[in-house]
């Protein structure tokens, strides 16, 4: 795992650096692929193959457009139940620290809706959806509590494994969309080492019952990450330009490769929550 405080995109601490004025946006418009094809959830089937260059470009646009509506669609959360925590008699360290991780959420949601915009391809109103479970218990579980930062870790660890992945081998994709996963590589860093610690002081008073409740919700969330994260609308194949008739998402969710790959993925998470005595496995 790199070490994100050395990072370029690292800010010193307490320093704020704005993503928007950081990533070469110029360079996002360049044509080329946004993820590399071996990250696509229908890499490793024939059809997809078989299909054109362009299509494959234009998936790996919508895939990573996926991704950046699953930051969005976290970071909203955050944001809202986050900032209902501030308090004018809070430590101030604690306030210092909601307060730099509320700008920096801001900063990545502002940097995902323009790297939407530049990526030129048609996104009717709706054609994105949060998954409902995660979305209750985001909205509901009282900001603060386990379970609330259990699904702010979860939500966090996931799409940084991911992230990292980007960074360190995908030398194909485009370079603005490898700035992007950067800069929230070393900006997550700092969050997950919070949200571990958060959840750590949850747990600490938690009994075995609590803790098997807390793991049903780990397996649930996990799960339902990893469906929206890793496994696009089914509206986005047919966007991208591949053939209507077909269910693309039931293909992907069935495409051996992608399950390998998806599970490999979430092993850093897993492990983590392992980590914290909850009882989740690697599939
Ligand atoms: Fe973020
Ligand atoms: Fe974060």
């Amino acid at each position: 795992m790199p070490d994100s405080s050395h990072h370029p995109f690292s800010p010193t601490r307490g320093d704020y650096r704005d993503p928007l004025t950081l990533i070469d946006w110029p360079r996002l418009e360049a044509p080329g692929a946004w993820l590399p094809q071996s990250a696509l959830s229908l890499h490793g089937l024939p059809e997809f193959a078989a299909a054109g260059d362009e299509v494959k470009r234009r998936l790996s646009r919508y895939e990573f457009i996926n991704v950046m509506y699953c930051g969005i669609w976290l970071e909203s959360i955050f944001l809202q139940r986050v900032s209902r925590l501030l308090q004018p008699d809070m430590s101030r360290t604690e306030n210092a620290h909601l307060l730099q991780e509320l700008r920096e959420e801001t900063g990545h949601s502002l940097m995902f809706l323009r790297a939407i915009d530049a990526a030129g391809v048609e996104l009717p109103q709706g054609s994105w959806r949060a998954p409902r479970a995660a979305a209750i218990l985001g909205r509901y579980a009282p900001a603060g509590s386990a379970v609330f930062w259990l699904a702010m870790l979860i939500g966090e660890n996931v799409s940084d494994s991911l992230n990292r992945d980007l960074c360190e081998s995908a030398v194909d994709v485009n370079p603005a969309v490898r700035q992007i996963c950067m800069l929230h590589v070393a900006d997550e860093a700092r969050h997950i080492s919070h949200a571990r610690v958060m959840l750590a002081a949850a747990l600490s008073s938690s009994g075995a019952a609590r803790r098997a409740l807390l793991s049903s919700a780990a397996r649930v969330l996990l799960w339902q990450m990893a469906s929206v994260f890793y496994y696009p609308p089914a509206d986005f194949y047919a966007l991208a330009g591949l053939p209507r008739e077909t269910d693309w998402r039931a293909s992907a969710l069935r495409n051996p490769a992608r399950r390998r790959f998806v599970a490999q993925q979430l092993v850093p998470t897993v492990q983590l929550l392992q980590s914290f005595g909850l009882n989740v496995r690697e599939s």
